[in-house]
């Protein structure tokens, strides 16, 4: 089973496929954490990816599309993948299916997660991230037990980069230009399903469930 979570910066899609990958044991292939990691690691792919990253538009295709390939061939991949912040433009899409086909797989189903833009850059600009195990939280809106600390691995807590005021406002014109069109894209395929994401984590997790439970 393949599956694609597709919605804007600040969506929800980390924070719904840490639950999703727990509920259901797909792989998880999240673009944005393989590239935080090759920047933090120094490789030549992080110094590369960096410059993009920071100003908030896409790493080119030639860096991510191979990721993604590599990835999928990995052995935990066989029984399904949840893929996050990948596809991200029409061109990501086919190469995706370019590389899904050999092996005999397609996509299953893309949830896309709506959200309004106001909800969008309050959840962006309260973030915080685990150092440690990449976990997701939120100042206001989903705290850590104690501040600043993991709850899963009491790893510290800090303030991704990406997220400053001006940078989430670049990263958003860059969904708007380049990802949405992919919404149609999926539409008409007929495998997408669109979530209200406005809600809470509990029950957009329940409108995630639902959707799989009917594949
Ligand atoms: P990536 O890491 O994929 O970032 P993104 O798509 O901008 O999405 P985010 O991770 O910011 O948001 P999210 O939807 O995961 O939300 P989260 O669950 O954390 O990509 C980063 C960069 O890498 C890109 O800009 C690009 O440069 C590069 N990149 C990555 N993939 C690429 C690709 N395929 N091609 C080219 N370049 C690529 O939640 C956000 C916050 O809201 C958290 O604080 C959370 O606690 C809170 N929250 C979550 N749900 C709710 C809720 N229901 N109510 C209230 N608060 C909530
Ligand atoms: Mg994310
Ligand atoms: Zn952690």
């Amino acid at each position: 089973m393949i599956i694609v979570l597709l919605g804007p910066p600040g969506a929800g899609k980390g924070t719904q496929a840490e639950r999703m990958v727990q509920k259901y044991s797909l792989a998880y292939i999240s673009t944005g954490d393989i590239l935080r990691s090759a920047v933090k690691s120094g490789s030549p792919l992080g110094t590369k990816a960096r410059e993009y990253m920071e100003k908030g538009q896409l790493v080119p295709d030639e860096l991510v599309v191979n990721i993604v390939k590599e990835r999928l061939l990995e052995p935990d991949c066989a029984r399904g993948a949840l893929l996050d912040g990948f596809p991200r433009s029409v061109s990501q899409a086919q190469a995706l299916e370019s590389v899904l086909s050999p092996l005999g797989k397609k996509i299953d189903r893309v949830i896309h997660i709506d959200v309004t833009e106001d909800e969008l850059v309050a959840r962006l600009t309260g973030r915080r991230v685990c150092r440690e195990c990449g976990s997701s939280y939120h100042i206001k809106f989903n705290p850590p037990k104690v501040r600043n600390v993991c709850d899963h691995c009491g790893g510290e807590l800090f303030q991704r980069e990406d997220d400053s005021l001006n940078t989430v406002k670049e990263r958003l014109a860059v969904y708007r230009e380049q990802t949405e069109p992919l919404i149609q894209y999926y539409s008409r395929q007929g495998l997408l399903s669109t979530i209200n994401g406005n809600d809470d984590i509990d029950e957009i997790f329940a409108r995630i469930v639902e959707i799989l439970e009917a594949l």
